[in-house]
Order: C-alpha cells, then structure tokens, then sequence
C-alpha cells in the first residue's frame, strides 16, 4: 500500500463515528459499519444512527455538510467482503479483546493483503491483538489511538509491533499527519501507551490527595489548573467532562496490565462516593452531573459541587486561595508553601512529575514524546518535562529527596542539568543515554515559536512583532490581548510594507495563538467612545481602511494564515491579502453586526466585490448584496476552513492545511508560488442597487423583526447595513469604486458607533462576552 485513498471504520460508537467524520473532513470515502442490531428491520441502523446523530452534534463532527456525504453506512454481517478495496481499515469497537480478534479474523478473510489495519483499542496491548492471527495480518496491523473528540484532539499514538511492516506504518503514519491532521506520537506497547497512563495517574493521584486534604472540587480545580498551565477544568471538571463511568474500567484495566512495582497501584483506591455516584447516573456532563452540576430544580438554573466529605451537593462555591495569587509566575512559591494548598499541589505535582519521569524508556523512547502526548492530549501548556525545566531540575530532586519520594533513574541523569537545551540555535532534549539530541521538527514543519528562541525580531511594538522566517519572507505576528487588532498594529503593518518592497519577496500574516485575532480592540473604542471622542474613533476607521488597502495593493505577495477565530478586523485582512493558506480548524466570520456596527475597514466591499466576481450567482445588481447581507446582518461565522469557502470568507482558490504545525511552511510557500511576475489585483467596480435595493432589504428585516428572530436594535444596525452594501442613498448607482465603499462603511460605522444602542451592545460583548440582544 502506498496511499490511502479509501477507508473503513468499523464500530460505530462515539470513536468510530467521529474518526470515519474526520476521514470525510479530509476528503476521503469512508464506510462506517457496525453490528445488525438484533431484531432490526433496517440492518444499517446503527452506523446510520450514528451519522444522523453526528449531523446534530455540537461542536460538529463534520467540517461541511459535503463532507458527511463522504460516509457510507453499513453493517459488518452484508459489507464487510466491501473492505477489499480499502487502503485503511480502522476497528473501533468496543473494548473487548475477544469481539477484537475475533473480527479480526473475519477480516483477514476478506481484506485485501498489504491494507493497513488498526485498532484504535485505548487499554489492549498490540501483542494481545494480534495473538493467533496470521503472519500476514501481523504484518499489517497496527494500533492507532485518536482521543476523543477525534476531529478536535489532535493527538494520535500509534504503536506498530515487532512484525509491524515499516512502509506500511509509515504510510499510516504519514496519512494520518497531512490529511487527518494529527501529531503522531510513538508509543511502546506499554499498558495505557502514554498520555492516559500518565493521564489517569495524575487524575488519581488529583483526586485522592484532594480527599485527604480536605479540599473542595473547586479548590483542588483551582489549584491543578491554571498555575500550572492545565486547564480551568482541572481534575474533577475533567473526569466530568471525560465521563465518571470510564474511570473505573480504564483503572482497572492499568491495574491489571501494569508490573507490581508501579507507583500506580498505590494511587489506585477504591472510592465509594465515585461508585455511589456512578450507580445513582452522576456519571459527569453526559449524565445527571458529576463533581459539578446545574441543578434545574424549581426552575431555576443552580450551579451546585459536591461535598466531598458528605455526597450532597450544595452552591458552587469560589474558592478564596491567596496562595495562587501570581503561582504561575512563581510555581516554586505555590509548591513551597506549607499551607494546605500549597501541600495539596506540591504533592500531586510531585507525584505526577515523578511518575512522567518513570516512564521514559518503558512507555516512550525519549521525553518529547511525553511532553507532546500531554500537550495535545491533555491540553497542558507545557509537558511535564518542561515544568521540571521550569522548576528546576535540581530543585526538583531536592524537594522528592526531602520527602522521601523516590527519585527516577531519568531525573537523576538530568542532575545538573535541565531536560531541555539550546544549543548553537537548536533545541536539544536529554535522552536516557545522558547525552543532549537534537529536536527535529518533521520535514514541512516551520514554526514561529522556534524561530522566535533564536531570532530577534525585525520589527517590533507593544502589539506585534515581525520576523524573518527564511527565503525573503516577513511574517507579521500579533502580540496583543487576543490578538485584537488596534492602532500599534496598523501603524506597524504601514512600516513592515515598504520594508518588504525594500528588501524583501513576500509577507506572511500568521501567529500561533489560540485565535488567530477577535477582531477590533473593542475596548479602546468603548473608552474613546465614552469620553465622545469620536474624532479618535473615525481615525482608527480610516487608518485601518488605509492599511488594509496598501496590504491589497501592496507591490508584493500577501499571505494570510488563520487558525482558530478570525472575526471582524481579523477577517476583513484575510479578506485583503492575495491568498489565504487556512488551517482546517478557522472560524472566519463577519460580527460586526453583533456589537451593533458594520465592517469597516473594507469587509463589506470585499465580499461584495466576491461575490459578484464569483460565477456562483445569477446576473444584476441585487444577488451580490443578498448574499452578503444574509450573512453579515446575522454575524455568520463559519465553523471550519471549508465552511468559510462556501461563505466566500476563503477563496475556491486559498488553501486548506489539515495539520497546525503544518500552517506556516504551507503559507510560506504559497507566498514564494506568488513572487515570479507578481501584479496587485485590479479594483473591482462595483454595481449596485441604491435606494431601492435597501427598501427590499428594509422590509425583509422588517418581517425578521415580526416573527421575533430580529429585535429593535437589530433593524437599525441592519439598515446601516444595507445601505453600504447597496451603495449608498442615490436612487440608481451606475458603478460604485472601492474609495466610495470605504466612505460608506465608515459613514455607516460612525453613525452607529454615536448611537446608545450600539455602546450597550459593546459593553455587554466587553463584560460578558455575550451579545446583547437589544
Ligand atoms: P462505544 O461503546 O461508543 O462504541 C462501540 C461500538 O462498537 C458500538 O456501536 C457497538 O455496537 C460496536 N460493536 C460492538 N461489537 C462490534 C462488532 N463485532 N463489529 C462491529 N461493531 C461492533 O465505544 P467507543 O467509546 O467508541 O470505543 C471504541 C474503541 O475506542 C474502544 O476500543 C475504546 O477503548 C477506544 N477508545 C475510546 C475513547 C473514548 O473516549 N470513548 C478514546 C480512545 C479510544
């Protein structure tokens, strides 16, 4: 096998359903097929059920609704004999090594030799697995674990066997990287292969130390949270979360799997409010509630904890910590303190620490494989070897050795030393031989986090930075508060352009937060706005028009990366630049509407001038401006990369990266495909309806605003913005200019930004992050 191109998943439950989605995501015909429930008159109801209940599920499964037409349903008693022309065939059923081989079995019959398949088992070992079946089956078997869900975590360990065939590993591997967009992470044949051994450890460990400290849920939350980088859902709001039901099985399963000498075993006790709990359906989020629940009693919405002394629940209570006050700055202080806060934490850090080190080389090669495994697994910030770097190796031991808690063979080695090293501008990781090694990022990958430890940027101020990231490219970053856009940022892109055109080829827009930007600092314009000073606030409409236009025209490729939000300003530059390479997961959308104004830095002209370029509607002046308003006047924000090209927030032509880290490499080359014989586009003339137009518009809201979907406010923001986007109040527009749409959003935006009713919609978004529904 040299490719995949077409797939099966068999088991449709909550893994298999959502990894045949992904596979759909990427473009791939998959077959989803589970048992023929007993008694059935549709043999398929079960795969189909799962696809239908998929179809509903937030967050989605599917990228694009397309992309559920990918998935084919069947079952394994009348499609099986189908899986011969599959290059990949994934078992996601349930954890039973008997139901496991014995389809394996089955499927040896039928496959066609040299097809990978996989389980995606989260506690079987592969020896088990492949135990009595043929040479050949072994040949081609592999485990790979998603984690759940399988379109959003993008962690994926794979654990191939000693007669696992190499290529076809690495086919699987690579597949799975490009097009499915994981991380691969190399596991040993080790029970719980990494991130849920140390995962479920850590989680014990959270729990139990919690109980004998006496601490509520909160506190423990609050303390295994965000000091330590982990997030806010610390243990108990994750065991929620993941389902209190898994925990015993996934326990027992270690409990039975793992050596007597594991420090496992000691963390593994029975508790009895878990199980009374679980018996009574307070099995987390899914069920009843778990550690924390809304209680809906009488009809009011109650966020209620439980005693973990008594069972009962009672008010969710903040906890009042003077502890942590700064402990992420200072982890040591928070770690050093002998109050009980600073006990509990001091010992589940310990303890977790400890017990990542023990598992290098028995459940990982080296130590990045850990640090990535609970990264992208667990969504720590950092790997628990870059918080003892953090720490201090030395420190560290010390501490272990003072309360008599065994130190491990690789944390000795690393005495004097941390795990992690730059060494003549590379990363280096401490191997188990005691010597420094570097770390390579795979062939395609380029990240600005590993420029930015060696490199001092070009340019720089309070709110971005840029960097030069090779072969004549610039790449601007956001540095601020979410990457909102305000006047620093303008004022640095007006310098980065003609630097580019001095001396460079092309410029890439990128960064590496969470979002790639929320849009306008909003703040700044409730500030401005409340000392009326408007003078200021039709400034920063302009300087971002102006920018925004010299980034369109300038003499030279641009290229925009998102990844995550890119709303309001955010998606009005994507909607400038030359090209845009986004990462699968961008959620690109026009919200101006929402805080009660209208794009104003060019968003309503460029979609215009989309659409009516776009092939895609029939002639006049009327299409262009419906589509638009449709989606802006509802503040649509598309919910994946290929969600956004149907929207023409992205181009037919932008490209689409599956894998994150693959984001920047990807954006840099389409960048550098851009520089031979490169001309700025043509200004598009627009035609547009005028006042008739926006009567049409006007009435339609008005209809919105009867049956209860639009409120008051709702009509006067939508009639600014109709009035844009049909060109402005002359009765017949021949042909409008791009200047002229510009004069209109910002007219439309400072009639607005004067108005009460948008100042409150600003203030709720500011204080609650909710829109309100004025
Ligand atoms: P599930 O209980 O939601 O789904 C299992 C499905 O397998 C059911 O639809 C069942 O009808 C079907 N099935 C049972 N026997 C079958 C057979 N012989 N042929 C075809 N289909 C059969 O289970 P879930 O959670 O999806 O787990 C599936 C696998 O993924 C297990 O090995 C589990 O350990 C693993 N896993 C689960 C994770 C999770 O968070 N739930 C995370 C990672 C791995």
């Amino acid at each position: 096998m040299e490719a995949i191109h077409k797939a099966t998943v068999i088991g449709a439950g909550v893994m298999g359903a959502g990894i045949a989605a992904q596979f759909a995501n990427a473009g791939i015909p998959v077959r989803l097929l589970d048992i023929v429930p007993p008694g059935a008159t549709n043999r398929n109801a079960l795969a189909e059920g799962a696809i239908a209940k998929m179809l509903k599920t937030e967050p989605a499964p599917f990228m694009s609704a397309r992309a559920a037409k990918l998935v084919s349903p069947g079952n394994i008693e009348d499609h099986l004999g189908e899986v011969a022309d599959s290059d990949w065939i994934i078992e996601a059923v349930v954890e039973r090594l008997d139901v496991k081989q014995a389809l394996y079995a089955k499927l040896d019959a039928v496959r066609k030799p040299g097809t990978a398949v996989s389980s995606n088992t989260s506690t079987i070992p592969l020896h088990l697995l492949v135990k009595g079946q043929s040479d050949a089956f072994a040949r081609d078997f592999l485990i790979t674990h998603f984690f759940n869900p399988p379109r959003y975590m993008r962690l994926l360990e794979i654990v191939t066997g000693p007669r696992t065939d190499v290529q076809l590993a690495k086919t699987v591997a690579a597949f799975a990287d490009l097009k499915l967009g994981k991380s691969i992470v190399n596991c040993k044949d080790s029970p719980g292969f990494i991130a849920n051994r140390l995962g479920v450890y850590w989680l014990q460990v959270g729990v139990i130390e919690a109980i004998d400290a006496g601490l509520t849920v909160e506190e423990a939350d609050a303390v295994i949270g965000k000091p330590l980088g982990i997030p806010k859902t610390g243990v108990f709001g994750l065991i929620d979360l993941v389902g209190l039901d898994l925990m015993p099985h996934i326990n027992a399963s270690l409990e039975k799997a793992l050596p007597a000498g594991d420090a496992f075993h000691a963390a593994n006790r029975d508790l009895p409010l878990v199980k009374k709990m679980i018996a009574e359906g307070y099995t987390g989020r899914k069920g009843k509630g778990g550690f924390y629940r809304l209680n809906r009693a009488g009809g009011a919405k109650t966020k209620e904890s439980i005693d973990l002394v008594t069972g009962a629940y009672r008010p969710e209570r903040k906890p009042e910590l003077p502890e942590l006050a700064g402990a992420a700055k200072n982890l040591r202080g928070l770690l050093a303190s002998p109050s009980k806060i600073g006990r509990y934490a001091w010992r589940v850090v310990a303890q977790t620490l400890a017990y990542a080190a023990s598992l290098v080389p028995e459940a990982a090669d080296a130590i990045p494989a850990i640090d990535e495994a609970m990264r992208l697994g667990y969504n720590w910030q950092a790997g628990p070897f870059e918080l003892i770097d953090k720490l201090g190796v030395d420190w560290f031991i010390a501490r272990l050795e003072q309360e008599k808690i065994a130190v491990p063979a690789l944390l000795q080695t690393a005495k004097g030393r941390s795990f992690y090293r730059l060494e003549g501008g590379k990363r280096e990781y401490l191997g188990t031989d005691g010597a420094y090694h570097e770390l390579v990022r795979p062939e395609g990958v380029l990240l600005l986090e590993d420029i930015k430890r060696v490199a001092k940027p070009v340019l720089k101020n309070a709110s971005a930075s840029v960097w030069d990231i090779g072969d004549g490219v610039l790449c601007f970053e956001f540095t601020s508060k979410s990457n909102s856009l305000d006047g620093e940022i303008m004022s640095l892109l007006g310098k980065t352009i003609p630097l580019v055109k001095a001396k460079y080829k092309a410029l890439v827009i990128y960064n590496e937060g969470h979002n790639f930007s929320v849009g306008a600092n909003l703040g700044l314009a409730i500030f401005a706005a409340n000392i009326a000073a408007w003078s200021e606030i039709d400034k920063m409409v302009a300087g971002g028009q102006q920018t925004y236009k010299a980034l369109k025209y300038a003499p030279f490729p641009v290229v925009s990366a998102p990844s995550g939000m890119a709303l309001g300003g955010g998606c009005e530059i994507l909607l400038h630049s030359d090209a845009v390479q986004a990462h699968a997961e961008s959620y690109i959308g026009l919200v101006e509407c929402g805080v009660g104004v209208v794009p104003g830095w060019g968003g309503c002209k460029e979609m215009l001038g989309r659409w009516s370029t776009s092939g895609l509607l029939p002639h006049g002046p009327m299409p262009a401006p419906t589509k638009v308003f449709e989606t802006v006047s509802t503040a649509t924000v598309a919910k994946s990369a290929a969600e956004a090209q149907e929207l023409l927030f992205l181009r037919p032509s932008d490209g689409i990266t599956m894998n994150r880290y693959r984001l920047l490499a990807d954006a840099k080359r389409k960048a550098l495909s851009l520089v031979e014989n490169y001309a700025p586009p043509k200004p598009v003339e627009l035609k547009l309806p005028g006042a008739a137009g926006k009567l049409a518009f006007t009435l339609a809201a008005e209809g919105y605003r009867r049956r209860g979907i639009a409120t008051e406010y709702d009509m006067v923001v939508a009639g600014e913005l109709a009035g844009v986007l049909c060109g402005g109040p002359a009765d017949l527009v021949d042909v409008v200019s791009e200047d002229q749409m510009l004069e209109l959003e910002r007219e439309a935006f400072m009639r607005l930004a004067r108005t009460p009713g948008t100042l409150a919609r600003i203030e709720t978004m500011l204080t609650t992050g909710k829109p309100l529904r004025n």
